[in-house]
């Protein structure tokens, strides 16, 4: 008899193929979470499961599937899970880290250049009807990105490949992280630690890349938007919850900042809908690493992970090795 595992969300055809060879797979097939009392019942009797950002696997869950002995993320971010109940309960828990960062790293430019120059808003105003001709003093008058000064705020592997791209445009590049980098991935990006603060003061276009935790909750709030530039641009592509989503509405409406690119919310989907009425916002709907391409590496590296800690083997992304037999 096939180790029975769980499924929580639709992925992809190939990689339920790839996990039928080894497992019983049960399989929610709908591109919506399952409710947390169904995912704690489909969870009761099986070793393993794949999760999606959606799917929160605490001790609650935990106490109601005795049999479980893997959890694996199709996400770098892990923040669904309680890392701590999982290790406790000697759960193995991996992430799909890597795969993502050029995608994710893609998307923070399209917010960048979308936001400094208000494509979105001007592509709008166009299919309104409301463009009479030409103008020289338009209404679209942006804000530069070339030879502008990028900052991030988490300067892992994601800011890294962030970090490179500006290159292309002639950008200073600062960074803060608890950590410096050291001086060879420091000359690989081009990037130069500098505090929050100068950060704050001195970046035209601040990236957040931050992992969500109690440490990080509103680590960008009013003080620190009123720290920013007039001019600068905020951008999360790193989770809701970093941003204070309510001062930074507060700051875009006084226009305090020059505007916002934003893939995540403070609970996300039923974000602050006073973003809808600001024309110096960029909204998208957390996709970050959404390609095809991305998205089938990270759900088969989750099925990898899966595969070898169910057959008695290290996953090549387990977050809480304390769990590793070996
Ligand atoms: C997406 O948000 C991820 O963490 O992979």
């Amino acid at each position: 008899m096939k180790t029975k595992i769980l499924v929580c969300r639709a992925i992809f055809p190939e990689v339920i193929e790839q996990l039928s060879t080894h497992f019983d797979v049960d399989y929610n097939d709908q591109d919506a979470a399952l409710p947390a009392e169904q995912l704690a019942a489909r969870l009761a009797d099986k070793a393993g499961a794949v999760t999606l950002l959606s799917d929160r696997i605490d001790a609650t869950v935990l106490a109601q599937a005795p049999g479980l002995k893997a959890v694996c993320n199709v996400a770098v971010g892990y923040n669904n899970f309680d890392l701590d109940a999982i290790t406790r309960a000697g759960v193995m828990a991996t992430n799909t880290p890597g795969v993502l960062n050029d995608t994710t790293a893609d998307t923070a430019w399209a917010l960048i250049l979308a936001s400094g120059r208000r494509v979105v808003g001007a592509d709008k105003w166009v299919r309104d009807g409301q463009w009479k001709g030409w103008q020289f003093h338009d209404d679209w008058l942006g804000n530069d990105v070339h030879h502008a000064t990028l900052g991030i705020l988490g300067m892992g592997r994601i800011g890294q490949a962030v970090a490179r791209r500006a290159a292309g445009f002639a950008m200073r590049v600062i960074y803060h992280n608890r950590q410096p980098l050291d001086a060879d991935a420091e000359k690989a990006c081009n990037a130069a630690w500098v505090s929050k603060e100068t950060l704050l003061h001195e970046a035209d276009f601040l990236v957040l890349l931050l992992p969500y935790s109690p440490a990080t909750h509103h680590v960008i709030a009013a003080t620190e938007l009123a720290a920013m530039k007039p001019t600068a641009h905020l951008i999360n592509i790193a989770r809701g919850g970093i941003v204070d989503d309510n001062a930074l509405v507060e700051a875009l409406q006084a226009k305090r900042i020059a505007g916002a690119g934003l893939d995540v919310f403070e609970n996300e989907p039923a974000l602050d809908r006073r973003f809808f009425s600001l024309d110096n916002v960029v909204l998208t709907p957390h996709i970050g690493s959404s390609t095809r391409a991305t998205r089938l590496r990270m759900a088969s590296l989750a099925a990898d992970n899966l595969i070898a800690a169910l057959n008695g083997q290290r996953p090549p992304n387990l977050l809480n090795p304390s769990t590793f037999a070996g």
